[in-house]
């Protein structure tokens, strides 16, 4: 990736922060076309319908950050190198820093704050307590909807098959072994 795109990126999050609505002014979208330059958004945010106006260079990252107000996706690189932005779009990981929000018309998104069952953390989440799977916990909610897809998916069993699946998220804290130990714990109670 290269500096002119993360400059690009730049500007669109400069965008999105002027652009925030609030809720009687997203009502209205749907009855005023948006102004030059900016498109109207509609989809599901952790089963919630939304609608936003934004600049079309938007990130899901910074409008689920700076709109939405969910930070507990996280930017590290902001490139599409670390996975701490991880999240699902209609049930598959993704990247939320190299997704662009006007892309997810009608689809619906997953965030870590949508994983838990109310008080009832996920089978997941769990697993990274009971292990330890964190240090500095910056990429965590990354890791953890990165393993959310990978505790599913019945093709991935052995160590090596869940680092390779896991390896699109990085750690510096070096937690790995412990993040291993959280995914095979859920994965067993998976089966
Ligand atoms: S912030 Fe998206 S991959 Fe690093
Ligand atoms: S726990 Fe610190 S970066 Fe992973």
């Amino acid at each position: 990736m290269t500096t002119s795109r993360r400059q690009f990126f730049g500007q669109a999050a400069a965008v999105s922060a002027g652009v925030a609505l609030s809720a009687p002014a997203v009502e209205a979208l749907a009855a005023e076309p948006a102004p030059a330059g900016l498109v109207d958004v509609v989809f599901e945010v952790n089963g919630e319908r939304q609608k936003l106006r934004l600049d079309p260079r938007v990130t899901l990252l910074d409008a689920l950050r700076e709109q939405l107000g969910l930070v507990g996706t996280k930017k590290g690189c902001d490139r599409g190198q670390c996975g701490a932005c991880t999240v699902h779009v209609d049930d598959r990981r993704v990247l939320s820093c190299l997704t662009l929000t006007a892309t997810l018309q009608g689809k619906e998104v997953t965030t870590i704050e949508g994983i838990a069952d109310g008080d009832d953390l996920h089978p997941v989440q769990r697993a990274f307590i009971d292990h330890d799977g964190f240090q500095c916990g910056f990429c965590t909610s990354g890791q953890i909807m990165s393993a959310v897809k990978v505790v599913e998916e019945r093709e991935v069993r052995t160590d090596d098959q869940i680092r390779e699946a896991m390896s699109g998220n990085i750690c510096r804290c070096g937690a790995y072994p412990n993040i291993l130990e959280a995914i095979k714990q859920a994965k067993a109670g998976d089966r």
